[in-house]
C-alpha cells in the first residue's frame, strides 16, 4: 500500500524510539568491547548489552509486521530515479542490518565455551527473564566468526545511517518543498 502523505503515527513512533536505540547500542557496544576483560563491571555491560538488543530485534519484528500492513508514502517522484534507489537502497540495508546484529550477537554469546573466571553464558538475561540460548555447539571460532560479522554489520551500519540521515537533511534544507521527506516522519 503506498500514500502521498504522512508515515502513520506508529510508524512515527517506531522509527524514532528505534533511532534512539540502534545509535545507543552502536555507542554501547563500541564502549563495552573497550572495557578491560578484569574489569568486574564488564560481563554486567555485556547483559544489558544483550538484553536490549533482543528489545531492538522484538521492536523491529514489530515494526516490519506494521510496515507491511500500513500505507506508506512514496518517495516523492520529484527527487531524481538515482537518489530515490539510493534511498530505498538504505532503507532495505538498514532494516537488514536491524535484523543481522540481534541475531549474530545472539548466536556470537550462544556459541561462548565456558572458560574459568568468565561467567558462562547458559541464558541470554532480558531485564530478568532468562531466554534460552541457540541451539550451537560451544566453540570459540564460532564466537568469533558470528562477532567479526556484529563487529563489521555494526560499522556498516554507522555508515549507512549518516548517509540516510544526510540524505534526509539534503532533501528538507537543500532541495525544493515537495522533495522535504523528512516532514512525512516527523
Ligand atoms: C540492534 C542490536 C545491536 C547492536 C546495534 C549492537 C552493536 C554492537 C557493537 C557496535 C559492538 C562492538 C563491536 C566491536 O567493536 O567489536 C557490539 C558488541 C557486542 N555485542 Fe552487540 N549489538 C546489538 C545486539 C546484540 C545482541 C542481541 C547480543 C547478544 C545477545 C549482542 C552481543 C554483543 C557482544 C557479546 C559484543 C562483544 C563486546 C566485546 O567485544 O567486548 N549484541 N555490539
Ligand atoms: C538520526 C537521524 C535520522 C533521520 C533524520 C531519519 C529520517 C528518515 C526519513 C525522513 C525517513 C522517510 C524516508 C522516505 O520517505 O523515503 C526515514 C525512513 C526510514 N528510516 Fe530513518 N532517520 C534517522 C535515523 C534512522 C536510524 C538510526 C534507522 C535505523 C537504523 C533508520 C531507519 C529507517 C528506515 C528502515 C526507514 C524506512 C521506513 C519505511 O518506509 O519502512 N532511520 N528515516
Amino acid at each position: 500500500m503506498s500514500n502521498s502523505g504522512k508515515f502513520s503515527a506508529s510508524m512515527r513512533a517506531i522509527h524514532w524510539a528505534m533511532a534512539v536505540l540502534i545509535v545507543s547500542m552502536l555507542a554501547f557496544g563500541i564502549y563495552v568491547n573497550g572495557v578491560p576483560l578484569d574489569d568486574p563491571n564488564k560481563f554486567n555491560l555485556y547483559d544489558w548489552h544483550r538484553a536490549f538488543g533482543v528489545l531492538a530485534f522484538m521492536l523491529v519484528i514489530m515494526r516490519l509486521v506494521v510496515r507491511f500492513r500500513s500505507s506508506v508514502p512514496d518517495i516523492p517522484a520529484t527527487i531524481p530515479w538515482y537518489e530515490r534507489r539510493a534511498a530505498l537502497g538504505a532503507q532495505i540495508l538498514l532494516y537488514s542490518a536491524m535484523l543481522a546484529m540481534p541475531i549474530s550477537g545472539y548466536i556470537a554469546s550462544s556459541a561462548v565455551p565456558d572458560f574459568p573466571g568468565i561467567p558462562s553464558v547458559h541464558n541470554i538475561w532480558f531485564f530478568g527473564i532468562d531466554l534460552p540460548i541457540a541451539p550451537i555447539e560451544k566453540n570459540y571460532e564460532t564466537t568469533q566468526f558470528y562477532m567479526s560479522i556484529h563487529k563489521w554489520v555494526g560499522y556498516a551500519m554507522i555508515a549507512i545511517i549518516i548517509a540516510h540521515a544526510a540524505g534526509a537533511l539534503k532533501h528538507r534544507f537543500l532541495d525544493k518543498p515537495e522533495n522535504d521527506v523528512l516532514g512525512k516522519m516527523l
